[in-house]
């Protein structure tokens, strides 16, 4: 699909999971708006977040407040603007309060994220934090061990990180998270390298051992 195509295709899943989400889940009755996602439809790379909070509730957009002007420096960092990249969150409509969504609004929000994914066809998920971990991994990972290492799902390749608000409110983590991000132009390069598929462990071990000429 072209970029404009894929445009229109997210456009139509908007109105077409608009009144499904609605019918199913409470969270857009004390929301102001949708916030479905942002950027490039054609991305080489999605970054998926859990909600809107405060701000991106007002604006309508995702990653607008504090937690969002920490992802845009760290995308600066790595030469990449945000309208280079794809950005979504787990559910659509903020949470009273801002807080965690539960399993069922997950659930039922999971079908749009999920047509987001197949329209938008990344080379590389980025999860931002458990909730997005979870949905685009399984469960059973802890993003502590995880956090920075490439996996392969579904002929994607995904590296779970932690959530910007997170190291904002924990100052140890900002270092951790600033590098891993420092690795997402080497884990595209090595998938747009069409000589071999690697497995996860050999995409591990490639990108350590580059991480080691550093
Ligand atoms: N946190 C998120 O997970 N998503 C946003 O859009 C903003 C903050």
């Amino acid at each position: 699909m072209t970029r404009e195509e894929k445009e229109e295709a997210l456009r139509l899943l908007t109105e077409e999971q608009l009144p499904i989400v609605t019918a199913a889940s409470d969270l857009y009755k004390t929301a102001t708006q949708a916030v479905p996602g942002d950027g490039n439809a054609d991305a080489e790379v999605m970054f998926i977040g859990e909600a809107p909070g405060q701000r991106e509730d007002e604006i309508g957009k995702p990653f607008v407040g504090a937690a969002g002007q920490f992802l845009n420096q760290l995308l600066e960092s790595i030469g990449l603007q945000r309208e280079d990249v794809y950005i979504a969150n787990c559910i659509k409509h903020r949470p009273p309060g801002n807080r965690d969504p539960l399993p069922q609004e997950i659930a039922a929000y999971g079908p749009w994220l999920q047509g987001q994914i197949d329209i938008i066809d990344p080379k590389l998920i980025v999860t931002l934090g458990r909730f997005s971990m979870e949905f685009v991994l399984g469960p059973g990972f802890s993003i502590s061990k995880i956090h920075g290492q490439p996996k392969r799902r579904n002929g994607r390749v995904v590296m779970p990180m932690y959530h910007p608000a997170a190291a904002l409110y924990s100052g140890n983590l900002r270092p951790v998270l600033a590098a891993d991000f420092q690795k997402i132009p080497k884990v595209i390069e090595i998938i747009k390298n069409p000589l071999k598929k690697e497995t996860t462990e050999e995409l591990e071990e490639k990108i350590e051992s580059q991480q080691r000429l550093l």
